[in-house]
């Protein structure tokens, strides 16, 4: 008697939808789940709800494919042991692409993916997602880029595919990217010293350098010095990294910095030593000065 009630009740109300639909609103699906890895439980900043959902991680299926999702996953967010051979400094993706990947404005995956082939203007033709990944590992990673067949890139894309189930391809996706800020009459780094200092330090050190686990690997990573982005990366454009700081720093409190802030920290960040731009010959890196603007 007992079963087919259960059963009943099931097919009824209890029945969780796991099917993926697109960016449309679903509120029941806001509240992560408690299988979620404690970092991921953070409502995107403003207008919760607004941003596509990408699957959880509880549902990655038990398949071959399934497999290959799940490493694709430990390489995004544990780089530096999974994808060391490519890796040139001492930060993993997930060191920008916050929450795995999944957190709006801080370049998610989910709706990157579904974007490419894309048009990009720093190397004025189209590229594939692969190539887009390339770039990431070159310059953000300081590294070399995986062959697009590399295991490892296919890891990536598997789970970049996952991530992004039910997404709609081709259109711009709210939350892509990092967000806008405007430009203030004047950025000034000596301003965002002090900003620094005061919102940032106590992770990222009163010398930008970051905070390390006693296994070597990074808590809180560098924000320049040997184990930072180089300088052809994304991140050292002021702008992109005003941007990513707005919307995603200091760590838990998204958004509570004004634009002058951000900018502010920016600048300062920006005027600090990183890697070379790998690009360019080391006489140029050395006495060619580049402006905030360029990468
Ligand atoms: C130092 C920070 C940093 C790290 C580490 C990093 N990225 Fe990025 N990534 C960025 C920035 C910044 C952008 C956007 C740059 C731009 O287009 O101006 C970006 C863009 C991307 C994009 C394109 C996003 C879009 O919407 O088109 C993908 C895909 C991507 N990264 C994947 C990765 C992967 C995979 C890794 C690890 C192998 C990685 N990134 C590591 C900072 C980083
Ligand atoms: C509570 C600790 C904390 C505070 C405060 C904090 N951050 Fe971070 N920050 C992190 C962590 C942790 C990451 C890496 C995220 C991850 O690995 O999940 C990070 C990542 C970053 C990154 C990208 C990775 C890199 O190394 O380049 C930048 C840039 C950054 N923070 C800048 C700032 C700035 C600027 C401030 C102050 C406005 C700030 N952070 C305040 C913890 C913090």
């Amino acid at each position: 008697m007992l079963k087919p009630i259960l059963m009943l009740a099931l097919m009824w109300g209890i029945m969780p939808s796991f099917a993926a639909d697109s960016a449309e609103v679903r509120p029941d699906l806001v509240k992560p789940r408690a299988s979620l890895p404690i970092q991921l439980i953070k409502v995107p900043a403003p207008n919760p709800g607004e941003y596509f959902i990408p699957p959880y991680v509880a549902d990655i299926p038990e398949d071959k494919y399934g497999a290959v999702v799940e490493w694709g996953r430990k390489i995004f967010t544990d780089t530096q042991t999974y994808g060391k051979r490519f890796v040139g400094n001492g930060l993993n993706c997930s060191s920008c692409h916050l929450s795995e990947g999944r957190e709006p404005f801080s370049g998610p995956i989910w709706a990157a993916y579904p974007s490419y082939p894309d048009y990009r203007t720093k190397t004025r033709n189209v590229v594939t997602y692969e190539e887009r990944v390339q770039d990431c590992f070159k310059y953000s990673l300081d590294g070399i880029a995986p062959t697009i067949d590399a295991p490892e890139m296919e890891a990536l894309v598997a789970y970049s595919h996952w991530l992004s189930t039910g997404a709609p391809t081709n259109t711009h996706l709210p939350g892509r990217g990092f967000g806008s800020v405007k430009k203030p009459q004047e950025a000034q780094a000596e301003r965002g010293k002090d900003t620094y200092m005061s919102h940032c330090s106590q992770c990222h050190g009163t010398d930008g350098l970051g905070k390390k686990h006693p296994d070597g690997r990074y808590m809180f990573p560098p924000l320049w010095g040997k184990d930072s982005f180089n300088r052809a990366a994304g991140m050292t454009k002021a702008k992109t990294m005003a941007q990513f700081i707005r919307a995603n720093m200091p760590l838990g409190a998204p958004f509570s910095l004004s634009e002058q802030e951000a900018w502010d920290i920016a600048m300062y960040i920006w005027i600090q030593d990183r890697p070379y731009d790998p690009r360019k010959s080391l006489f140029v890196n050395m006495f060619i000065p580049v402006t905030p603007g360029q990468h």
